[in-house]
C-alpha cells in the first residue's frame, strides 16, 4: 500500500516518518514541493518522495489530510477530487481559526470539518482520526503512564478497521469507533479539550484513555 500525505507542516512530516517506519512507500505533498526538498534529502529514505497535492493524492492508495484546517476543502479541489475515489482518507485536521493569534474553534454541530471533507469527496471513505493529540504522539503512543486510546469516526467499516490496525501499530491501546462521520464534531471539540489542557498546564504530550467500571 502506498500512502499519500497532503501537508508539508509538522504533522505531514511526522506522519510521513510514522508510515515509513512501518515500511510503507510515502509521498508527501505541498502546493510547492520544492519547500520539501531539504527535508527530503535529510530523510534519505528511498521509499519517500515529494510531490504536488494532485501528484500525492493520485499516488496514495490511502491518502492522509494533514493540511491547515480551514484550507482543507480547498486542498481537495487543488488535489483533483477524482484522486480520492474509493480510497481511505485519514483526516487528522482540526477546524481552527488562528486569525486572532489564538486557536478558535471554527466548525458547528452538523457541519464539522470531517463532514465538510466527506461531502466534498463523497466517493472517498473518510476516517477522522489522530486529531486529538500532538503529532509526535500520533505515531508513538506508548507513554510512561501507559497506552492511551484513539477515537475515530467515519462511514466505512473497512476503512475504520484499517485505521484501527494502524493505531495499534503506532502504540495505541485501542481504537474506539464513535460511529459515522457526523461524529467528527465531537472529535474536533475533543481536540479543543486537549488544547485547553495543554495551554493551562504548558504540557503538550498528553492523551486520553477510556476507563470503564
Ligand atoms: N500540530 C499538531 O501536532 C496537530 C495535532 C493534531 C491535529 N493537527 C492538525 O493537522 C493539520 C496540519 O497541521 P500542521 O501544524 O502540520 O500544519 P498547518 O500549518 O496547519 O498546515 C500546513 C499545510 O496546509 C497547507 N495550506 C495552508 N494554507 C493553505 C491554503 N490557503 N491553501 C492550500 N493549502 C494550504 C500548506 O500548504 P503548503 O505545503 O503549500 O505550504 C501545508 O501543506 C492542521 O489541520 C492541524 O489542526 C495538528
Amino acid at each position: 500500500m502506498k500512502i499519500g500525505i497532503l501537508g508539508s507542516g509538522m504533522v505531514g512530516k511526522v506522519l510521513s516518518k510514522g508510515f515509513l517506519g512501518l515500511g510503507y512507500e510515502v509521498m508527501t505533498g505541498s502546493r510547492n514541493p520544492s519547500k520539501l526538498e531539504q527535508w527530503h534529502k535529510e530523510m534519505n529514505n528511498p521509499k519517500l518522495s515529494v510531490g504536488t497535492f494532485a501528484e500525492t493524492a493520485s499516488f496514495g492508495g490511502v491518502v492522509v489530510l494533514a493540511t491547515h484546517g480551514t484550507a482543507t476543502v480547498d486542498v481537495l479541489n487543488q488535489s483533483g477530487k477524482e484522486n480520492f475515489t474509493g480510497k481511505t482518507v485519514i483526516d487528522v485536521t482540526n477546524p481552527l481559526d488562528f486569525s486572532t493569534g489564538k486557536p478558535v474553534f471554527a466548525a458547528a454541530l452538523g457541519n464539522s470539518l470531517g463532514e465538510q471533507i466527506q461531502n466534498a469527496i463523497p466517493e472517498a471513505k473518510v476516517v477522522k482520526a489522530f486529531n486529538i493529540v500532538n503529532c509526535n504522539i500520533m505515531i508513538n503512543a506508548k507513554m510512561q503512564e501507559g497506552q492511551p486510546d484513539m477515537f475515530i469516526a467515519g462511514n466505512d467499516k473497512d476503512a475504520k478497521d484499517w485505521v484501527g490496525k494502524l493505531a495499534l501499530d503506532w502504540g495505541w491501546n485501542s481504537c474506539i469507533d464513535l460511529g459515522g462521520i457526523e461524529e467528527s464534531y465531537w472529535l474536533e471539540t475533543f481536540a479543543m479539550l486537549w488544547i485547553k489542557f495543554g495551554a493551562a498546564n504548558n504540557h503538550w504530550t498528553h492523551a486520553f484513555k477510556l476507563l470503564k467500571k
